[in-house]
């Protein structure tokens, strides 16, 4: 296993999460290509691990003042993923090592960048990206919003503690409609393709249904919303980790419209 750079010829792997074999990843792809175009000269750093010439892990960070936490002289990791469907492309690559090997490349690389630490995400059960994992490396807790730990380490003595961006203005419901706010920034593969299947169900449903696409790739629009990510029916969050089904969002917006 090598540690690489991110290269042209991983970038269309790169752009659905190693997930290259699934038709559903891609449909939301245009989103996240549009947020690389826009982040690859700002800062974004990508690093990959390959193995045979697959690609078998990856992490993305970013100048933190570009991500949804807010914060100073910081990277911010987006994710780091190693690819764990098994029976499927790369297979299960999880625990050899894959996970820390490149959060240490991150770290190094930061560090040479001249930020002053890093800040990543975690969840506080053991799936997803464990908060628990990240504290083993060394991470302390600096925020919690719902489900999200925001944790950081710092290189430097003056580096200054990140916190989440707090959503300002929740969606609403609207008089004699169903509402169906849906938020995209583009970073992330799951998020993407979850606003397209609420496009297409809300699209499918016809009148009685409202779609508002919120695209928070333009700075201004996520501050002045605070969320990056995420899908609202009537002004009511829905879950979206992992990514809820078309048909499972087409039903509750469905339900909705019954009431
Ligand atoms: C979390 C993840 C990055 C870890 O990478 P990995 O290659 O499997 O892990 P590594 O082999 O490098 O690390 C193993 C270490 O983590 C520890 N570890 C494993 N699971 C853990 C958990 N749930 N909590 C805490 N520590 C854990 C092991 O004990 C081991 O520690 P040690 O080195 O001190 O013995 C990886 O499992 C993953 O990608 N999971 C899915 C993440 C995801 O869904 N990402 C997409 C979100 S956008």
């Amino acid at each position: 296993m090598e540690l690489i750079d991110l290269r042209p010829e991983y970038l269309e792997t790169y752009l659905c999460c190693l997930e290259d074999y699934s038709d559903e990843i891609k449909e939301g792809q245009a989103h996240k290509r549009r947020w690389y175009e826009a982040m690859k000269d700002k800062g974004l750093r990508v690093k990959l691990a390959v193995s045979d010439g697959k690609a078998v892990g990856m992490i993305q960070y970013v100048p933190i003042e570009l991500a949804f936490a807010e914060g100073r002289d910081l990277y911010f990791v987006h994710c780091v993923w190693v690819h764990a469907h098994k029976d499927k492309g790369a297979g299960d690559q999880r625990k050899r090592g894959i996970g820390k090997a490149l959060l240490t490349a991150a770290e190094e690389d930061a560090r040479a960048l001249g930020a002053k630490g890093l800040a990543v995400w975690g969840v506080p059960f053991p799936f997803f990206i464990p908060a628990a994992w990240f504290k083993k490396r060394g991470y302390k807790k600096a925020d919690r919003n719902g489900i999200m730990i925001l944790l950081w380490k710092a290189f430097a003595s003056d580096a200054a503690v990140p916190r989440w961006i707090k959503a300002q203005e929740k969606p609403g419901k609207i008089k004699g409609k169903v509402a169906v706010d849906a938020f995209v920034h583009g970073w992330c593969p799951a998020m993407n393709m979850c606003f397209e299947r609420a496009k297409r169900a809300a699209a499918e449903l016809g009148q009685a249904v409202e779609f508002r696409p919120v695209e928070t790739l333009d700075r201004g629009v996520y501050l002045s919303r605070g969320i990056s990510d995420g899908l609202y029916i009537d002004g009511k969050a829905v879950r979206t980790g992992p990514p809820p089904s078309y048909d499972k969002i087409k039903r509750k917006i469905a339900k909705k419209i019954k009431k």
